[in-house]
């Protein structure tokens, strides 16, 4: 579709305007004043109602937290902007992580919005809020027709001040008011804060009023602002009942990806380019069901699943080989899941490949055997790593015991899984990474925290340290996990992980033919 944006009323316009317009020299549409007074008119004016969104009902203790955490601080926390793919093209919009968690926003709510969160004048322990938006712009607006970047006929209605309020449970602004709205009382008593690195526009608007206000810019101010960031991150490390409900629909989401997947492999062994095909297969699940992939699909067939980030996918699916697929769906409310399943593409392990899906197995479910409240969280990559070490042993990889390998002088079983076995897990899909060491790696699990546990065994193609047999051979098991009261939950259960049960959902799956459903 062609854009067309000129919104110019004079016949002749000067030099700089048609300098502006350059990118513009396309525009066909008509700019006589009797055209704009006919494309106004003969519009239903009628506004529906606006639901709340349950997130409203948990959205306050969420900011309450936060002000707790960082005091007598007016908090800006933008959306983020529109991000130029090509030319006059954006790509589509993902609000920033903390904007959704602290609004409940998700999908593509709302470019250049933002959220302002300050300790109420009435109790400091309780957060006010306010949120910043460009409403919907009137049908006499030259924006509602002719703004390819803004306007409803373009990219759809945008709410009213009344709707944004009613969803979100907190008042409302247009965004014409931020800038009075930051300035005033801020000083001694009350600094100004902002989430760095999403809105470079808001930012120096806040450098500016700090400025203004006395307060200090440079490193200090740098380090305020991390310090919002880092809240937000540890803030996420235990979720809401409201954010397991949505990370338990992400998983299905998923695991119906997943088996959609599997009912396409005879379509990807047949295509030249079969991994785009199972990308292509997940992708349509992911955004028919959900917001669509919580980041990009990995699709690794044969020696391509030992590249842990392949997502080039443009290789083919042979039937003697494994296809490596990890995957999400990301939900409208943002969250993701992130499981990998590794398959034989014929339905049927070979025994070399048996034996590596085995050892990895064993590895996860040796960490979760130990997952539960208590335990530190660098301690399941421990747990799963003295499986991986034993086995590489007894094969007689390793140029040492197992012992030797584990001890930080060794570490030999790395060249063969040089990833982490955890990461936590929610609006990211490495979620909470601003949290300090000692929120994190150095934590004890505690119940609310949902992570990955996915070990992994990659045996290149090129590697000569490995016996011909496993060469071209990468297997990971990912699952994604909730720590409860007296031990955790494998969410991602659903999808089978024994290579036995793998077989029998394969099998059971292939008979049903290349069908995309059935759909909750
Ligand atoms: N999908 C990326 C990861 O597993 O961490
Ligand atoms: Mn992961
Ligand atoms: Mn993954």
């Amino acid at each position: 579709m062609s854009t067309d944006s000129t919104t110019g009323t004079q016949d002749t316009p000067s030099t700089s305007e048609q300098l502006a317009s350059r990118g513009d020299s396309r525009s066909q549409r008509p700019t006589n004043e009797a055209f704009r007074r006919f494309i106004a008119s003969g519009w239903d004016e009628t506004v529906p109602d606006a639901e709340r969104r349950e997130a409203a009902d948990h959205t306050p203790a969420r900011r309450d937290a936060l002000v707790r955490r960082l005091p007598a601080t007016r908090l800006v926390l933008p959306a983020g902007v529109l991000k130029v793919r090509s030319n006059d093209t954006d790509y589509p919009f993902r609000p920033d992580t903390a904007f959704a968690y602290y609004t409940g926003l998700g999908t593509d709510e709302e470019p250049d919005s933002v959220l302002v969160v300050e300790p109420s004048a009435e109790d400091p322990e309780r957060a006010e809020a306010t949120y910043f938006f460009k409403p919907r712009a009137g049908f006499d607006s030259s924006e509602f027709f002719a703004d390819s970047r803004y306007g409803e006929m373009w990219v759809g209605r945008r709410p009213t001040l009344e709707e944004a309020s009613q969803r979100l449970g907190i008042s409302v602004r247009h965004i014409d008011d931020l800038r009075d709205h930051l300035a005033k009382d801020v000083g001694a008593n009350l600094s100004l804060s902002v989430m760095p690195g999403v809105d470079a526009g808001v930012e120096a608007m806040v450098a500016e009023i700090r400025e203004q206000n006395g307060l200090p810019g440079g490193e200090e101010a740098a380090e305020q602002f991390a310090r919002l960031k880092e809240a937000a991150s540890e803030q996420r490390l235990v979720k809401d009942e409201h954010e397991i409900a949505q990370m338990r629909e992400a998983v299905a989401a998923t695991i119906r990806g997943f088996e959609d997947v599997v009912r396409h492999l005879p379509e990807a062994v047949a295509h030249a380019r079969g991994e785009r095909v199972i990308e292509g297969v997940f992708a349509r699940t992911a955004r028919a069901d959900g917001n669509g992939v919580g980041y990009d699909t990995i699709a690794a067939a044969g020696d391509h699943a030992c590249t842990l980030h392949w997502i080039r996918n443009d290789g083919k699916v042979r039937t003697e080989d494994l296809v490596l697929i990890d995957a999400g769906v990301e939900v409208d409310s943002l969250y993701t899941a992130d499981i990998t399943r590794t398959l034989p593409v014929s339905g049927t392990f070979s025994p070399a490949q048996r034996k590596v899906y085995e050892a990895v197995l064993e590895a996860a479910d040796a960490a979760f055997a130990v997952a539960r409240p208590g335990l530190r969280f660098r301690d399941l990559h421990a747990t799963a790593m003295e499986v991986i070490a034993r086995h590489l042993e007894q094969w007689g990889l390793l140029p040492g015991t197992a012992a030797e390998s584990l001890s930080p002088e060794g570490q030999w079983h790395r060249r063969w899984m040089v990833h982490g076995t955890s990461h936590h897990l929610g609006l990211d899909v490495h979620d909470c990474a601003q949290a300090r060491r000692e929120m994190y790696l150095d934590a004890e699990l505690e119940p609310g925290m949902i992570f990955t546990i996915e070990p992994g065994l990659y045996f290149k193609e090129n590697d000569l340290l490995v016996p011909a047999e496993l060469r071209g051979i990468g297997v990971r098991i990912e699952d994604d996990v909730l720590v409860t009261a007296d031990g955790v939950e494998n969410l991602s259960a659903a999808a089978p992980r024994r290579p036995d049960d793998v077989e029998e959902w394969m099998a059971q799956l292939a008979a049903q033919g290349q069908v995309i459903g059935p759909r909750p």
